[in-house]
């Protein structure tokens, strides 16, 4: 039995395990959640509750859950839209498309827009890729190492993590170029000097770029990094200013990041850019369905004989109601305006935990309502840190509190816009005790 199984047979109710010994048997395996962490019966507001009742603060939701889980407002309006029209064949559209459409480019940073819906965030890095190509009439597209921005091949070859472009996949697209991020890479993670040092060595490797090769057709990153890592202020506006001067596209993926998560509506809108595409994502189903956007300005749109975002699910009408009503409920409970003060007193809670456990010197990263910090040290191997990072977050989670671990000894908690207080004090008493629990066993 794996040592995953092991955990879920030890501390897990018998429901729980039961449902997931059974998904076991039937749901291809993957790298990272094999077995799954838990079996989920119900969700409620920031709570999961798992298949015995247990329950579970969700600092996770996969960035998907900024309004919680079945927020009453859009759980109304999934359920209005199901009693009379959740599907529409190809060709034909309705006004939740239109309303999604309005409300998904009202506060667009980047200009006059048109809107395309696809089915995820893969999808919509693919389309933006397209679009950056068909527009330029170049094909190369320059990003970043260590970025992730899905599994589709497209975003496989504009991803930069090795471990997610494996040989036997075979080859990948050609023309997608990679530089170094503006923070420095998990192996060598310092203090705030190393990253102003790796935002240059940045720029200068995308000077570079621009002047070696002669037909770039985008930049593609995420503003802010989903870690979170946040470059210096000078950052973006000169990643702008040398795609206006080479003529390429400033591509935007805010999948993880947008809608208000980081303090912002757009996260272009921190460094004062102006985009040329955004995608969204995630969020923007409500933790309801799938459903992500590419955002352009009106001048690219310039391709309509391509069929580029021909989707089974392109105008879906269920699927835009969801996604124009979390708009609307963003703007209309002002949440993104309420983020950097309550998020700062999250971002104080957490701190306070790290140092009663003896982590005062952990280095907490910070971008509203999204936090990340390294477990481990940087001198261990990265195996070391990680399986550091996965015994803190069963920790956590024996204590009620679902964190997200990944690559590295990374550990990252995602708050809802919508979390209370009450609930940002159990988080940092549960990461506490876990941060404890961990420390005992090293
Ligand atoms: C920055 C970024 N872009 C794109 C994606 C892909 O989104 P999806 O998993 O919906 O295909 C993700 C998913 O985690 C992401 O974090």
């Amino acid at each position: 039995m794996s040592a995953g199984m092991q955990w879920v047979r030890e501390h897990l109710g018998p429901l729980t395990r039961s449902v997931i010994e059974r998904d076991a048997g039937l749901i291809a395996r993957q790298a990272g959640t094999d077995p799954p962490g838990l079996a989920i019966e119900s969700a409620q507001g920031c709570w999961l509750v798992d298949a015995d009742g247990r329950r579970y603060l969700d600092l996770h939701g996969n960035n998907c859950h900024h309004l919680g889980h079945r927020h009453p407002v859009v759980l109304a309006a999934a359920l209005d839209q199901a009693t009379r029209l959740t599907f529409t064949p190809r060709g034909l559209t309705s006004a939740a498309v239109c309303d999604a459409a309005e409300a998904i480019s009202r506060h667009w940073p980047g200009g006059p827009a048109r809107v395309m819906l696809v089915p995820g965030g893969s999808e919509a890095v693919e389309l933006a890729m397209m679009l950056a190509r068909v527009n330029t009439g170049r094909h190369q597209i320059v990003s970043f190492h260590d970025s992730y921005h899905g599994r589709s091949f497209g975003a496989l070859s504009v991803g930069g993590r090795p471990a997610d472009r494996s040989p036997r996949l075979g080859p990948l697209l050609p023309g997608c170029l990679h530089v170094p991020p503006f923070y420095p890479l998990p192996a060598d993670r310092r203090g705030p000097a190393d990253q102003d040092a790796a935002a240059d060595l940045s720029l200068a490797a995308l000077r570079h770029v621009f002047d070696a090769e002669r037909d770039i057709a985008a930049v593609l990153g995420e503003p802010i990094r989903n870690g979170p890592f946040v470059p210096p202020d000078w950052y973006w506006p000169q990643v702008r200013e040398l795609c206006d001067r080479h003529g390429a596209l400033l591509i935007s993926d805010e999948i993880p990041t947008g809608l208000g998560k980081t303090g912002r509506l757009f996260n272009t809108e921190h460094f004062g850019i102006r985009p040329d595409i955004t995608l969204l994502g995630k969020s923007l189903g409500g933790a309801l369905v799938p459903v992500a956007a590419v955002i352009c300005h009106e001048r690219l749109d310039a391709a309509a004989d391509l069929n580029l975002g021909y989707y089974t699910h392109e105008r879906n009408p269920f699927c835009a109601r969801i996604a124009a009503t979390v708009v609307e409920v963003i703007e209309q409970e002002a949440l993104v305006g309420q983020v950097q003060a309550r998020a700062a007193a999250l971002r104080a809670t957490v701190e306070q935990a790290l140092e009663r456990a003896g982590h005062g010197t952990t280095t907490l990263r910070a971008a509203g309502f999204m936090l990340g910090f390294d477990v481990g040290d940087p001198s261990e191997s990265e195996r070391h840190r990680e399986a550091r990072a996965l015994r803190l977050s069963r920790h956590a989670l024996e204590r009620g509190l679902l964190l997200n671990h990944s690559r590295g000894g990374a550990i990252t908690l995602s708050a809802p816009l919508v979390i209370q207080q009450a609930e940002i004090e159990h988080a940092a008493a549960a990461l506490q005790q876990a941060l404890e629990a961990t420390a005992r066993e090293a």
